[in-house]
């Protein structure tokens, strides 16, 4: 089995997997969060190197209330949890987004976080919150037009590799497979940019239920396809 370098997800289902169980959604998101701390030892175990996950859209922020304020707990209590989750798998964390946007405590947290794993390598773990490619991409035009207004840049110098350099995700490869459960089969404005070339895997499973076996159906799956860049296969290339 070929473990994929980068696998991104798109978390999905955890308010309907609350309702068939007759719980309400804010149930569902606390599995859905426990979730994601199991599945961290998982992909470390399995030797893949970066992990993407999409935890907090820029749309998201419509959701009713108390909605988004249990959500907003969930993140203050992980965020806090995360260290110990760093240390255990030697996890660097990162997360993508703007997070301007959130409490200051929150946003303190986040730095906490950051600073405290830049010391690991063996896994790369993106969390994105407040994240929606749109506005990455638009943030990341913004930054390169102040370049070129200061005159650091010459309009003719751009090219792929500027636009993702001003990327959140500058300087991690392009995830290889992504997984969307929950089952949509939508990309919901998630790494527009870096899903290029990435294989897609839809589940119908919730997000609290996607545990190691569905991972490893999910890289089974993968290792079916031939990958193809431009058609040319990816051992030719
Ligand atoms: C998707 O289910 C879940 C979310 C948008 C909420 C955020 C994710 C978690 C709480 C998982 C843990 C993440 C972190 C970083 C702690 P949904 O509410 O869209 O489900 P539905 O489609 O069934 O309504």
């Amino acid at each position: 089995m070929t473990v994929p370098q980068h696998v991104a997800i798109i978390l999905d289902g955890n308010g309907r997997w609350a309702k068939a169980k007759g719980m309400p959604r804010s149930y569902g998101h606390i599995k859905g969060c426990a979730n994601l701390e199991s599945l961290c030892d998982d992909v470390k175990e399995l030797g893949i190197s970066y992990l993407t996950v999409y935890a907090f859209s820029t749309e998201n922020w419509k959701r009713s209330r108390p909605e988004v304020d249990t959500l907003m707990k969930l993140f203050r209590d992980y965020l806090k949890r995360c260290i110990k989750i760093s240390d255990r798998n030697e996890m660097r964390v990162k997360i993508i987004g703007d997070i301007s946007a959130f409490d200051q405590d929150i946003q303190d947290a986040i730095v906490k976080l950051e600073e405290h794993s830049a010391r690991y390598d063996k896994l790369y773990f993106q969390i994105a919150l407040n994240y929606g490619s749109r506005d990455e991409i638009s943030r990341a035009v913004r930054k390169i037009a102040e370049e070129v207004k200061s005159g650091s840049l010459l309009p003719e110098e751009i090219g792929p590799n500027t636009i993702e350099a001003h990327l959140d995700t500058a300087g991690v490869p392009d995830p290889d497979l992504l997984i969307r459960t929950g089952g949509e089969q939508r990309v919901s404005n998630f790494l527009l940019w870096q899903l290029a070339y990435t294989e897609f895997y839809y589940t119908d499973i919730y997000w609290p239920d996607f545990n190691r076996a569905e991972l490893v159906k999910a890289i089974d799956h993968y290792n079916q396809r031939e990958r193809r860049y431009g058609g040319v296969r990816e051992d030719k290339k």
